[in-house]
């Protein structure tokens, strides 16, 4: 394929705008890999793919950390904007440009987008109640109520749904209500809200779905909002709130999300005004620019009917594709920062190279909307045997012959061979193309077994020193296709493999020109990683002060356990089935079969946590824990005196 003869696609690629409240964890990093990855890709395949982000600054959890920290909130978010740009460089994202929410040029899209949505009639008016915070004189979202579930009367639930029951409900329907801003007890409170109306964008948004590129379950969920469920949106929060008044209005702000996936307009805006670029080119109403944007799962409602919604409102260009990813979850658990799994990503890129994990994250990537783990023992073997032992091993097994021949390479290479790696080149187009960067790292995986195949079958260390050169520049300049390749993936390890094959810049789709002349001395690109450990954060001679309500959250019940089992392939774990009485049987996995015979178990009672979260393991999914205590010398499980009956509330 001639690159000439293509037209040059123009694509404008977003991700989502981290909040400002804390700094980047291995979640995001994961969504900013997905993203740098498919721009690299296009500005190498010969396309202008233009990639914006900033932080997202407004609202109440903002507000309140300022607050708690004792600074203004325009501190909290500048600092926390240095952090966030410096970790996204650790881990080589390369945006256009990084900027942030809180800025002119967003607050005049906002109100600008806000009054062409008046002008269309789609704005109106009309009181809400929502608890209020006398002392601290705020209303409060959802999030800030904790109360007593309406339908099982489980104390300590969140505001609109209950961890023990499932239910959800209306936050004004809690018993017992508890502001946890200041631990004291809301009122219900009037106060007039600003709508947008969505019910009008209804039309509007199907035929938006029908078309835009969006995986097909997210577009199912959000057709099924569209029939059901559409109400107006309320975009206007009350004062005190960190954000943007609402124009003609006293004392109302814009609802965080309203001028959050405005930011993206704005961080384009700010540097089409650097570069002296019209905005009226990247993105209008009639803009030649691909708009995409790459979000997680718990965001695409805001994504795929709000946004759309308010873009339509003031008659911008919609999106042509939304790209929707899982989850990060740490060695199989949800990313909890005290269960040690909620990793800050500056403390990962402090323990390993940074750029493995792109390479991690592309091989288990795919364009689907599933939940990705990282597992820090299959990670350190992925990248000790696909990039150390697969690729960077061709370079270096290579290097050792050819500096016996002054680093110069032989014109006389295996064809064969390097045509191999070029017939690839349009299957791994395509598949960066569809974001299936598993399968693609798969197929370049296999490139290089071929490669490593072909000098295992040569031997160049048996034959005489001209066949040996001959078969070491054969592998250098596979090596050279093969970074070509994973550039996109791995750029910066790369970059020093095209410096130790003397290369200046590359254009990506040059493969087929390979002939490397002359190489340098080959430096190790990448060492092996060792096991991964996270230093443990706990300090367990602090003891934290609890209330009486956060130690009735833990819900405590006598078992008795009805079998004890060894679990195959586990050295430390029993299984464990429990009889809880009324509330049925649980398994359970316990750590401690260095201490226990599953024999010697049976019938006996214990006290089970009932209410843990189900953690799935590779065994299966433990529903709970029970109690015990430990030292060096043993575990010793703690049990309830005689007469008490399985089921039986333990406080
Ligand atoms: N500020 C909003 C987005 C506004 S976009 C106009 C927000 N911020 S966030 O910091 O909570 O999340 C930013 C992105 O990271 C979202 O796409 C979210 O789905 C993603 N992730 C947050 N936690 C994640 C994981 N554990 N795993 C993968 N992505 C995760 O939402
Ligand atoms: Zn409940």
């Amino acid at each position: 394929m001639d690159n000439s003869k293509k037209t040059k696609r123009k694509i404008l690629v977003t991700q989502a705008l981290p909040y400002a409240n804390a700094p980047l964890h291995l979640g995001h990093i994961l969504e900013a890999v997905q993203t740098d990855i498919w721009s690299r890709f296009h500005n190498l395949n010969g396309n202008e793919c233009l990639f914006f982000c900033a932080d997202d600054t407004h609202g109440t959890p903002v507000m309140l950390k300022a607050n708690e920290m004792g600074i203004k909130p325009e501190k909290l978010i500048d600092d926390v904007y240095k952090d966030h740009k410096s970790t996204y460089e650790i881990y080589g994202i390369n945006f256009t440009n990084f900027y942030t929410t809180h800025s002119d040029e967003n607050k005049k899209y906002s109100e600008y987008i806000y009054e062409c949505a008046k002008n269309n009639n789609l704005i109106s008016k009309s009181n809400i109640q929502q608890y209020y915070d006398e002392k601290e004189e705020m209303f409060l979202s959802d999030r800030y109520i904790k109360g007593t579930c309406p339908k099982c009367d489980a104390e300590n639930q969140n505001g609109d749904n209950c961890g023990v029951c499932g239910a959800s409900y209306n936050v004004l329907d809690i018993k017992n209500p508890i502001s946890i801003v200041s631990n004291t007890v809301p009122i219900k409170k009037e106060s007039e809200h600003i709508f947008f109306d969505l019910p009008q964008k209804n039309e509007m948004l199907k035929i938006f779905l029908k078309d835009v590129d969006l995986q097909k379950s997210i577009k199912n969920k959000l057709n099924e909002w569209l029939n059901e469920d559409l109400k107006k949106w309320d975009i206007s929060r009350d004062a005190p709130y960190f954000g943007f008044e609402i124009p003609g209005e006293k004392d109302k702000y814009f609802y965080v999300w309203v001028d959050a996936p405005i930011g993206y307009i704005a961080s384009i805006a700010n540097w089409a005004d650097k570069n002296n670029i019209n905005m009226e080119d990247l993105w209008s109403e009639n803009s030649n620019y691909e708009i995409y944007h790459f979000i997680g799962k718990d965001i695409a409602y805001f994504h795929g009917l709000f946004w759309p919604a308010l873009l339509s409102a003031a008659s911008f260009k919609l999106p042509n594709g939304i790209n929707v990813h899982g989850f990060l979850t740490i060695n199989g658990e949800k990313m909890s920062k005290s269960k040690g799994t909620g990793i800050l990503a500056k403390e990962f890129a402090d323990i390993t190279n940074p750029e493995t994990l792109r390479y991690y994250f592309a091989a288990k990537l795919n364009n689907k909307v599933e939940d990705i783990d990282l597992n820090f023992e299959d990670y350190v073997q992925r990248i000790n045997s696909d990039l150390v032992g697969k690729y960077l091993n061709i370079a270096s097994r290579s290097a050792s012959f050819l500096k016996k021949n002054k680093n110069i390479l032989s014109d006389n290479i295996n064809n064969v061979v390097i045509n191999n790696l070029i017939l690839k080149k349009n299957e791994v187009i395509s598949l960066y193309e569809t974001k299936e960067y598993s399968k693609l790292v798969r197929v370049i995986m296999d490139l290089a077994d071929d490669v490593n195949k072909y000098i295992n079958d040569q031997t160049p260390w048996k034959k005489d020193i001209d066949e040996a050169i001959e078969i070491a520049s054969t592998a250098v300049n596979a090596f050279y296709i093969l970074s070509v390749y994973l550039h996109p993936i791995i750029p910066n390890i790369t970059n020093e493999a095209f410096e130790f094959l003397n290369i200046k810049k590359i254009s990506f789709f040059d493969v087929e020109k390979t002939n490397i002349k002359q190489i340098n001395d080959y430096k190790p690109l990448l060492n092996r990683l060792e096991q991964i450990i996270i230093p443990e954060e706990e300090d367990m001679d602090n003891v934290n002060l609890i209330n009486i309500d956060q130690f009735s959250a833990v819900d405590l019940r006598v078992a008795k356990i009805v079998k004890a089992e060894h679990v195959e392939g586990a050295d430390k774990l029993l299984q464990l089935t429990l009889d809880v009485g009324d509330l049925g049987q649980r398994n359970v996995f316990a750590g401690i079969k260095s201490a226990y015979d599953p024999e010697d178990l049976t019938d006996r009672h214990i006290v089970l946590v009932n209410n843990l979260e189900p953690r799935k393991m590779k065994f299966g999914i433990s529903e709970g824990m029970v109690l015990a205590s430990s030292n060096d010398d043993g575990i010793y499980l703690v049990s309830p005196d005689e007469g008490a009956e399985p089921g039986m509330k333990v406080r």
